[in-house]
């Protein structure tokens, strides 16, 4: 299970980011894999407004946000941290919401479904220094936004009034032990899931859309990932193609390694296809193997048919 902790204070040992260490803590005590990114520390361009991903499901600025996109397509949990600058969420927060656009685009514009989003969840961590009444109003609002853009359930908030100097929220009678106690009941339901490997040769096109597929109809009881035995460096685009005519969005996706894989917990089956020899099996977990060829540099009808067929044998794996 991987939880994205978004950090949005330039502040960068500022009240934000204790009480989002503090979640990410909780988080790793039940055995969750994290990350924590310093938005205020990335390269993030403000939105253009070019119309890019409007018109081609992508946004062409080269930042660190091609990165983001990955990330906030692999998490189960993203929890957006921000102090308030304005009743609203710092500006470098914001740069990375309105850049979230192109998923928002992908959705409602390009009408296809993130694999992801049936399950996904999204948390929302904020401070101010002030105790108005509306304080949260305004950041609650682009949160709820926010997540329906990138496929999150939005789960709620944990928000403090009365922080101010650099360390205060250590001061604060209860928001440490909520954070961690939060973490703890956001995270219980999604380590519950079985765990299911997936994997080819290349991790291009069966694997990827085995575990795509699993995550699409059972990601709330399993956990899907994918792996090569010899991870190519691109997924396929003849793949994609076949997946976004079923409405399954492959976008952001990338071929991994085995141990890549299983650097957040081993899973608890794996099912290899067609690499015979060539699909090292981890000992001592049960594995098995589908027989499904090799739609590499087979035309795009082959491709189509491969899809329907692991398509089926996922439906049946996860009604049984
Ligand atoms: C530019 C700026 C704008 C701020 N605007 C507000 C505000 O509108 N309301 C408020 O209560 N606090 C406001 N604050 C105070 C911060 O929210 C507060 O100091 C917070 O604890 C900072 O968290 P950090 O340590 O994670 O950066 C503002 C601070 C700055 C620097």
């Amino acid at each position: 299970m991987f939880v994205l902790g978004l950090q949005g204070s330039p502040r960068i040992k500022g009240n934000t980011g204790i009480l989002l260490s503090a979640f990410l803590a909780g988080a790793e005590g039940l055995g969750a894999c994290t990350k924590r990114l310093d938005v205020a520390r990335m390269s993030i361009t403000p939105c253009q407004e070019c119309g890019a991903c409007e018109k081609m499901g992508f946004c062409p600025i080269d930042d660190d946000m091609q990165q983001i996109y990955f990330l906030l397509r692999s998490a189960d949990l993203v929890i957006m941290a921000t102090p308030i600058f304005f009743y609203g969420a710092t500006a470098q927060m914001k740069a990375l919401i309105d850049r979230s656009q192109a998923l928002w685009a992908r959705k409602y514009i390009h009408r296809l479904s993130d694999p992801g989003r049936n399950y996904r969840s999204g948390f929302l961590l904020s401070l101010g220094a002030t105790k108005g009444k509306n304080l949260f109003d305004g950041v609650s609002l682009t949160a709820r936004y926010f997540f329906d853009a990138v496929g999150a359930h939005f789960e709620g908030s944990l928000t403090y009034r009365q922080v101010e100097g650099p360390g205060e929220i250590r001061q604060h009678p209860t928001a440490l032990a909520d954070a961690k106690e939060k973490a703890r009941a956001l995270v219980a339901p999604f380590l519950k899931r079985k765990k299911i490997l997936f994997v080819c040769i290349g991790n291009t096109c069966r694997s990827q859309m085995a575990s795509a597929f699993t995550q699409y109809y059972a990601g709330d009881r399993i956990e899907a990932e994918s792996a090569g035995s010899y991870p190519a460096r691109e997924i396929n685009p003849l793949m994609v193609e076949v997946m976004e005519e079923k409405g399954i969005d492959m976008a952001f996706r990338r071929p991994k390694s085995i141990e890549e894989a299983i650097r957040c917990g081993k899973p608890d089956l794996i099912i290899s296809m067609g690499c015979g020899e060539a699909c090292p099996l981890l000992p001592g977990i049960p594995d098995q193997e589908w027989p499904v060829s090799d739609p590499i540099g087979r035309p795009i009808e082959t491709m189509r048919r491969i899809r329907d067929e692991i398509e089926g044998r996922v439906r049946r794996l996860v009604t049984v």
